[in-house]
């Protein structure tokens, strides 16, 4: 299976526009040593043309024209984008489907929650109905695995993961199973399992598990401390709060890669105020002595 990062940071990218933080000024000025990153979307295949993309963020069509195996060209209008999975109803998760209208109709996969709530707070579904067939919805059940004909010999697990739906949720302040889910994506002819939750708050002994069976772990990088943004000054919300387990401290992520020795381990979803983007922080130095990688655009994974 081939796996590509087409996009490696958390809502607002790196630099965020209006981010004046140490990290994104400093990338601006030149201070500090970095790489820019798109909003998080990864693209998953069996053989190299048929894609599946997993979340579609507004800077999609940078995206696509920066990995030319996603546009084969095989007729006068193509993609090699066979279906999306939406992995909740995020605006920086979801938006990028409002950028592929011309390419409708699109299959798109996602739970009743994801479903419910781009037909109503985020209406993409209604909106996008307008063009040529818009966006088909196949139904995520939890409790099931799925394939997609696009790539056969995938079979993917969903996994309910504890989180925040968005604030145009109208379920916001109720939250339930499906709201955010990760995935185990397994390769039938490899045997190669990536397991993929960019969204993840809480980890469970059975989810442990899980993560203990696969080969790869492509994980929520979001935040080094829970309360990164307050420290950085850019805001007020948790990681905790916005369902994303920070790395550090006891019982965070790297807490929980460290029991996990066998595993490629790698973050994503990096949010711009993160000291691990600097590649030259005491953080950074502490994930390569961990053997733990940070996600990049561009970066490729074979499985
Ligand atoms: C998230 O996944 O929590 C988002 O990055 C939040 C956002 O877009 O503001
Ligand atoms: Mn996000
Ligand atoms: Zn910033």
């Amino acid at each position: 299976m081939y796996v590509q990062i087409l996009g490696s940071a958390a809502g607002g990218g790196f630099p965020q526009w209006n981010c004046n933080c140490g990290n994104c000024a400093g990338f601006r000025n030149g201070s500090l040593r970095a790489k820019a990153r798109t909003q998080s979307s990864i693209a998953i295949s069996d053989d190299g043309v048929n894609w599946v993309l997993c979340n579609t963020s507004p800077d999609i069509r940078a995206q696509l024209q920066s990995f030319a195996p996603m546009q084969p060209g095989r007729a006068l209008r193509d993609t090699g984008i066979g279906a999306i999975i939406l992995m909740d109803s995020q605006i920086d998760h979801t938006t990028g489907l409002l950028m592929l209208r011309e390419g409708c109709p699109h299959q798109v996969w996602c739970t009743d929650m994801v479903h419910e709530d781009l037909s109503t707070g985020f209406p993409l579904f209604n909106m996008l109905n307008h063009w040529n067939g818009g966006l088909t919805w196949n139904r995520i059940e939890l409790d099931r695995s799925f394939s997609i004909s696009a790539c056969p010999n995938l079979r993917f697990t969903p996994l309910p993961l504890r989180s925040a739906a968005p604030p145009y949720s109208p379920h916001r302040f109720d939250p339930h199973p499906g709201d955010n889910i990760g995935l185990i994506v397994e390769d039938l002819n490899t045997g190669g399992k990536l397991f993929y939750a960019p969204g993840l708050g809480k980890v469970d002994a059975s989810l442990l598990q899980m993560m203990a069976g696969s080969d790869c772990l492509l994980v929520d990088g979001t935040l080094w401390d829970d309360d990164e943004m307050q420290r950085r000054g850019v805001g007020t919300r948790t990681g905790r709060e916005m369902g994303h387990l920070a790395q550090n401290g006891p019982g965070g992520m790297l807490d929980v890669l460290e029991q996990l020795p066998k595993q490629r381990k790698v973050l994503i979803h990096i949010n711009n105020t993160n000291p691990i983007l600097d590649e030259d922080s005491p953080e950074r130095a502490e994930l390569v002595r961990r053997n733990v990688e940070v996600a990049y655009d561009g970066m490729s994974i074979v499985l």
